[in-house]
């Protein structure tokens, strides 16, 4: 499916809104195609209001005004898949809250089988994105 940023907005809201505990959502997709935007949105969809910055540089950051907790993963900075175990990501994943990981490709290998996976493309046009969705 194509989508411009509303319709990316209005996806991740829906996803926010109807996720359930324990779900993982793996977003993979260039830099700029809209993995934090995504996010941003599953967080209103879940009714978190907090500001959402990226983790970048501590990997995890939990938010736990919603509906459920969001766990955002970001890990362009993983050196090695160890930092995942060290951060006790299996807690986050098989936990009662929501995780949303950006780059989830680098830590492909570690992902739960019904992760959910998005794969983000830029689309022709100014503004739009090709999303592939996998359940
Ligand atoms: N259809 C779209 N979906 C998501 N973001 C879009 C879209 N069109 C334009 N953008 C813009 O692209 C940028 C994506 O940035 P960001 O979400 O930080 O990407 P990433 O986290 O993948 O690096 C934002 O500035 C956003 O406004
Ligand atoms: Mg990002």
């Amino acid at each position: 499916m194509i989508k411009n940023q509303n319709e990316t907005e209005e996806f991740g809201m829906e996803l926010g809104r109807t996720a359930a505990p324990g779900t993982v959502i793996a977003l993979i997709g260039d830099l700029g195609t809209g993995k934090t935007t995504m996010t941003k949105s599953i967080a209103r969809g879940l009714g978190i209001d907090d500001v959402i910055t990226s983790p970048t540089f501590n990997i995890v950051k939990e938010y736990d005004s919603g509906r459920l907790p969001l766990y955002h993963f970001d890990v362009y900075r993983i050196g090695d898949i160890d930092e995942m175990y060290e951060l006790g990501y299996e807690e986050y994943f098989y936990g009662q809250g929501v995780s949303v990981v950006e780059w989830a490709d680098l830590i492909e290998d570690i992902l739960p089988e019904d992760a959910m996976i998005i794969r983000i493309e830029y689309g022709e046009k100014e503004g739009e994105r090709i999303y592939q969705c996998t359940f």
